[in-house]
């Protein structure tokens, strides 16, 4: 298959941290398909030769162990390409039509990683000159717009241009190892499903934690917040990869159509839910292992009175059968204690314990970085003999662990590296759909709202923290702890 892929942003953040490396590995492991070109367009004069020199500065700063030799990037290098664009200009579409039209490529895979106030005229202008033909995908970095009607405005935008089909909305943290092993774990074993509901879970939190904190993207951030950078996507896409009914098939619709109903049997907020289960907050210095790092407020680009959220934390429920009355907690923010991203999930007790001592419930904690693995947590008798009181044993707390590095090494593929992978071979499972999205806006707007109308909400936390007090107790106030606390 020959392809053509055509970074839009071609030398912005976002592609020298993630895209190109991604591709590059891609390339290594021999995944890429042959007969490609990779084209980053971007206003900067720059030409091919001098773009992939400084491609090639951007990738050596990357961990040593992904960064390519002189050779490998030698030949990475000659499937690179430059064009320069102003993106208002009409011509310079036509432009990239005649590039792209020099040797017809079966696949052509435009991917927008700008600023996403710059989709609609994307799009358009690649529709008045033809290139939203078939062999052509878009695919739609995030944030898909800033609230419900600005990311319809997108989607309208996009579907005048592209069919749904064409138009591939990226979550990263579906391509996450782990959140694969979710599905894999749900739905291609037998042993979790009649346990995977109210009957027998007490509550289920997802954290997405960071250690870093807004870097140079302060002015973005500040317009931006926990809510929305985090939230309204990945929190919100896990939650739905967990609670998700058997989908009839791994047919992508099918799995979108479960997922969307998730979305929609979530409890909805009003005013007095936001106060009493919606906990925002914002980092004051604090030390980051060992580190003294600054507070928010003194990040570069952040105004010094700024009320944006580094830190969120809340309750929903799911209204169905399934998960009627069963809590989930999402959690995530920046400057947080370590980068850790994880979901729990927190069985109920045994019914009747005929064991002395306190038991602990089992937990199945699926890790999603740093490492990416599964772990059991059970009870178990250590086998050691007894003479006092009753003789029995009190248990002892096990875990069956799972590292998937460890059992898969060389077949994990990094998040971008698999969707751009997908979005090459047209695999949709991974890319939301409009729906999705708009749902997941629709259930994040009253928060938006209630908080645009007092800001007096807001507490602080000291960086390297797990967040604010009230955090713990939110969770506290029905019985439980986050998964730190115990
Ligand atoms: C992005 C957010 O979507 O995800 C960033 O905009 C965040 O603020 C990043 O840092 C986290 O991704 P990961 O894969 O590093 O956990």
């Amino acid at each position: 298959m020959s392809f053509d892929l055509v970074f839009f942003g071609g030398t912005g953040d976002l592609t020298w941290r993630k895209l190109m490396p991604a591709l590059f590995q891609a390339w290594r492991h021999g995944k890429l398909p042959a007969g490609g070109r990779i084209l980053a367009v971007a206003r900067d004069e720059r030409n091919h030769n001098s773009y992939r020199e400084w491609l090639k500065e951007r990738l050596a700063a990357a961990e040593p162990a992904k960064r390519p030799t002189d050779d490998e990037f030698a030949q990475f290098a000659a499937m690179v390409h430059y064009l320069r664009m102003d993106l208002s200009q009409p011509t310079d579409y036509a432009a990239l039509r005649d590039w792209l039209a020099c040797r017809c490529a079966d696949t052509v895979v435009m991917y927008l990683a700008t600023s996403p106030h710059l989709f609609p005229v994307i799009c358009e202008q690649l529709g008045k000159v033809g290139l939203n033909h078939p062999g052509v995908r878009v695919v739609l970095e995030k944030p898909l717009g800033h609230d419900l009607a600005s990311a319809q405005a997108i989607n309208r935008a996009v579907s005048a241009v592209f069919t749904e089909r064409q138009a591939l909305r990226i979550d990263h943290y579906l391509g996450k190892p782990s959140v694969q092993n979710l599905m894999a774990l749900r739905f291609g074993n037998v042993l979790f499903e009649p346990l995977w509901r109210r009957e027998s879970i007490a509550n289920i939190q997802i954290t997405l934690a960071e250690s870093l904190g807004v870097g140079t993207r302060g002015d973005f951030y500040d317009r931006t917040g926990a809510l929305r950078d985090m939230v309204q996507n990945h929190a919100l896409q896990l939650l739905t990869m967990v609670a998700m009914e058997p989908p009839s098939s791994a047919h992508a619709d099918a799995i979108r159509d479960e997922k969307l109903k998730v979305l929609r049997s979530l409890k909805p907020f009003d005013e007095s839910s936001v106060t009493r289960d919606v906990i925002r907050g914002q980092y004051r210095a604090g030390a980051i292992e060992g580190q003294a790092v600054p507070g928010y407020l003194d990040e570069a680009k952040v105004p010094a009175d700024s009320c944006t959220e580094t830190f969120v934390a809340l309750r929903c429920e799911i209204q169905n059968w399934r998960w009627a009355g069963v809590p989930f907690y999402l959690r995530t923010g920046k400057r947080l204690a370590h980068r850790h991203a994880e979901i729990v999930v927190n069985f109920r007790p045994t019914p009747h314990s005929i064991f002395p001592g306190a038991q602990s419930p089992n937990k199945l904690v699926i890790k999603l970085q740093p490492d990416d693995g599964l772990e059991l947590h059970l009870l178990a008798a250590k086998g050691s003999v007894h003479t006092l009181g009753s003789g029995q044993e009190v248990l002892s707390p096990v875990s069956l662990d799972l590292d998937f590095d460890k059992a898969f090494p060389t077949e994990r593929v990094g998040a971008y590296e698999r969707m751009l992978l997908d979005a090459l071979a047209g695999r949709l499972n991974l890319f939301v759909r409009s729906d999705e999205q708009e749902q997941a806006w629709r259930w994040v707007e009253p928060i938006l709202h209630s908080w645009s109308k007092d800001s007096s909400g807001l507490r602080t936390y000291a960086a390297g923290s797990w967040g604010p007090a009230a955090a713990s107790a939110l969770i506290g106030r029905d019985g439980y702890a986050w998964a730190e606390e115990y």
